[in-house]
């Protein structure tokens, strides 16, 4: 026996404090503050380049030094040819976040500043692969339509660069907002799963890349950001309006999980939802497609009705991203384009923190078991 074997586990480390953090803070009471800014403050009123300014900086930015960043990413948006050519060249059926989980890796290779681990270096870093995390969702989804991305314009926005480049045509004004306050959503969120992951791996002083391509491969899994592309499916599985009631008991009957509901932190609605909900409600009036909408708030309705908890941000994100015509195997690399801000910025603090992220485990195994050589087993 040791004194492992004595050790209280707290599952999922539900509750537990891992470390501090200045960079976001999710109240279970349904609030969600960015560098102690409500989001309720931020959307709609500053653009996604603001608020990835604003978690690497620390604090908002004036308009020289906002204007200045914008064009430090949009100048940092364009991909080594050598990449492009990796991404034309993956297999169609390889999934895009597998495809921009190694690419992401493969940034690490072009860094050509990678002896320096400078604090100013590292923001330089954290800036490429803000502004490089888009281009490869980008190119992939151009390369699978055959279709060259075009290059970033400078008379556009760091987000409007982003949807120009993935559609390959000039977004409108209404979807550049709608990107923009999907962007802001998704931006950072605590000590969530790919975040935590991110800083695990940077507390062992493993470069940037390496934290965001643990956080990439975290995010993927369908209990954290896969969480939309399977609130999509489930979308066209259900059908009709009038089918939504069987189908949810369907699944509440078989002990499943109802994708895009549910939240380890937020007791009471997530304050992400109430954005979404609007952002899908005009979108689908403006399409005419309002019996969609009609079917979320039957599913909310009846989910919670039933089960009492509500839906998390890729519940609505997914209905919004649908919208403006992202297919739903590229949802996940949406988000990652955005929460990419987040995990830089959380990489960084995690640097400064300057401790090794190690937890203790409770051994259930066994002791002195008798040896036998390979020869007798
Ligand atoms: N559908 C049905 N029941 C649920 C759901 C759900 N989506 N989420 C939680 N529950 C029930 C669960 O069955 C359990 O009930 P009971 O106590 O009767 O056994 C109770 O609520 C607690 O659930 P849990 O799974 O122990 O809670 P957790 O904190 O471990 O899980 C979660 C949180 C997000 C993984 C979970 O709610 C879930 O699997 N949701 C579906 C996947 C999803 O939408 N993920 C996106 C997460 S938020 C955005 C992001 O980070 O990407």
């Amino acid at each position: 026996m040791n004194e492992e074997s004595d050790r209280k586990v707290v599952r999922g480390l539900k509750d537990v404090a891992a470390a501090e953090t200045r960079i976001s803070f999710v109240d279970p009471k349904g609030y969600l503050y960015y560098l102690g800014y409500n989001i309720d403050d931020l959307v709609g009123r500053v653009t996604y380049t603001e608020v990835a300014y604003l978690l690497i900086h620390k604090r908002l930015p004036n308009q020289q030094e906002l204007d200045e960043f914008c064009t430090d990413l949009i100048s940092e948006m364009k991909l080594p040819n050598a990449m492009v050519k990796c991404i034309w060249d993956t297999p169609g059926h390889v999934h895009p976040m597998d495809v921009l989980r190694t690419e992401v890796s493969r940034l690490g290779e072009y860094d050509i500043e990678y002896k320096d681990l400078s604090e100013a270096a590292n923001m330089r870093r954290a800036t490429r692969l803000i502004a490089q995390v888009p281009t490869i969702v980008a190119t992939l989804h151009r390369s699978r339509m055959g279709q060259p991305v075009p290059a970033p314009r400078k008379d556009f926005g760091f987000a409007e660069n982003f949807l120009y480049m993935f559609e390959g045509y000039p977004p409108k004004e209404d979807e550049a907002d709608v990107l923009h306050r999907l962007l802001i959503l998704h931006a950072d969120h605590g000590f969530n799963a790919s975040t935590f992951a991110a800083r695990v791996t940077a507390s062992t002083n493993a470069d940037m890349y390496s934290a965001a391509t643990s956080a990439i491969g975290t995010l993927r899994g369908p209990l954290h950001g896969g969480a939309s592309e399977k609130v999509m499916e489930m979308l066209n599985d259900i059908g009709l309006e009038k089918y939504v009631d069987e189908y949810i008991q369907g699944l509440l009957d078989e002990k499943m999980k109802i994708m895009g509901f549910g939240h380890r932190v937020y007791m009471a609605e997530d304050p992400r939802t109430k954005h979404l909900r609007g952002i899908v409600e005009n979108l689908c009036h403006q399409k005419r497609t309002l019996d969609l909408y009609n079917k979320c708030i039957k599913i909310e309705e009846i989910v919670h009705q039933r089960k009492n908890i509500y839906p998390n941000l890729d519940f609505y994100a997914a209905v919004a991203m649908d919208a403006l015509g992202v297919p739903k195997e590229f949802f996940t690399p949406f988000f990652t384009s955005s929460r990419i801000a987040g995990w830089v910025a959380h990489t960084i603090e995690q640097y400064e923190d300057a401790v090794l992220l190690r937890p203790s485990s409770k051994y259930v195994g066994e002791f002195g078991r008798t040896f036998v050589p390979i020869e007798e087993r």
